[in-house]
């Protein structure tokens, strides 16, 4: 049985990861220990097994007898503990949601329904580091897995609407109070139908305006608002958000010395966990959009493509819908006017399962195999 020990399986990536691996009696065949860089001694979760006391994330020596490390800790721990492991020579295998080794030539981007092949060749080659990908990047894999799949794409932008969990539980928790103190401050006029609208518009950007307004994490109002930037800035302009769209699609699919040009604008919005992403693609030959749908559908089990029609679009397309759930809708495709190899398509998926927990855990199901 494998040995896996699990660091960060707290956190919000971590509980969602633990959430999905009960569901699937992942933790069936496997031997599991918990790490905590805070709870040692305390009893670890609920697996639907007995499970031993939980150990420190710094005890190394007892990290170095796991065949297998998932870690939802962050890139500080894996900056930490991945190198001191490495450097005395264990030899198991890293499975890691952090960014921090995803461009390593040592490492694999996971997201196996998409690039299962450089998983296994990886494998074969005695890869040991196993990452998942960003967020915005695996979602929109899943999304137009097969455009990529049969080679069809000659550029395209993605233009997001990010969730609030991609910055963090703190920052969702945030953006509730936002909404709660906008909320409250409008409460009376809202109570009144017969106020007019403008004084509740006044009401509201003046509460958002308040020096009092909480802004802790985000810096600035997102509730009723946006945040038109995403990480640091890179170079020509980019974020790293905007910088992660080109290397790391191109890395998982294994094509970085010849990569499908990808770029965009990354925005966040007072969604709660997921991303969705508006799509321009240039396609390298017309191709009619029924042929573009059934391939699309094909691809994997999780994509669901959505008519472009205006009800089952409201209904389908959105995080209200898609929260939660592995399903991953792809919809309002059509050709743009620019010309008939120009596509355009929207999606939307839960940033805690495909964009982190998911890929994680079907990753130790192939190690499990
Ligand atoms: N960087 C992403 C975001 C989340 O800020 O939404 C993690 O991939």
């Amino acid at each position: 049985m494998l040995k896996t020990g699990f660091v960060g399986w707290r956190g919000m990536v971590g509980s969602v990861l633990m959430d999905r691996m009960r569901a699937e009696d992942d933790f069936n065949g496997i031997e599991p220990l918990f790490f905590s860089t805070s709870q040692a001694g305390q009893p670890g979760p609920d697996t639907g097994y007995d499970v031993p006391l939980v150990a420190s994330a710094f005890d190394y020596d007892l990290l170095k007898k796991m065949d297998v490390i998932i870690s939802c800790q962050g890139g500080g721990y894996t900056e930490k503990a991945y190198p001191e492991l490495r450097k005395n020579g264990w030899k198991g295998y890293w499975i890691d949601a952090a960014s921090t080794l995803r461009m390593e030539n040592t490492s694999v981007i996971i997201l196996d329904p998409v690039n299962r092949n450089v998983i296994d060749k990886a494998l074969k080659n005695g890869i040991k580091d196993y990452i998942g990908g960003n967020c915005t990047v695996s979602l929109m894999l899943m999304a137009l897995g097969a455009l990529f799949e049969k080679d069809l794409i000659e550029w395209m932008t993605s233009m997001t609407y990010q969730a609030a969990s991609g910055a963090g539980a703190n920052n969702m928790r945030e953006l509730v109070k936002q909404m709660a103190v906008i909320g409250e401050s409008a409460r009376e006029l809202l109570d009144n139908p017969a106020s007019a609208i403008l004084q509740l518009d006044r009401q509201v950007i003046s509460c958002m305006r308040e020096q009092s307004f909480p802004c802790e994490y985000f810096g600035v109002p997102l509730a009723a608002s946006l945040i038109p930037w995403i990480d640091r800035p890179v170079e020509n302009g980019q974020s790293r958000e905007e910088w992660k769209g080109i290397v790391e699609t191109n890395k998982i699919l294994g094509r970085l010395d010849n990569p499908i040009p990808i770029d965009g604008l990354c925005i966040r919005i007072g969604a709660m966990r997921c991303h969705s992403q508006a799509f321009t693609i240039k396609l390298k030959k017309d191709i009619p959009i029924d042929e573009i749908e059934s391939m699309l559908a094909e691809h994997n089990q999780w994509v669901k493509v959505i008519p472009n029609e205006k009800e089952i679009s409201m209904k389908e397309i959105t995080p209200a819908k898609v929260t939660g759930t592995l399903s991953v809708p792809v919809g309002r495709i059509h050709k743009l006017n620019i010309g008939p190899e120009f596509l355009t398509a929207f999606s939307v998926g839960d940033q805690l399962l495909w964009g982190a927990a998911e890929p994680l855990r079907r990753m130790l199901m192939i190690l499990r195999e």
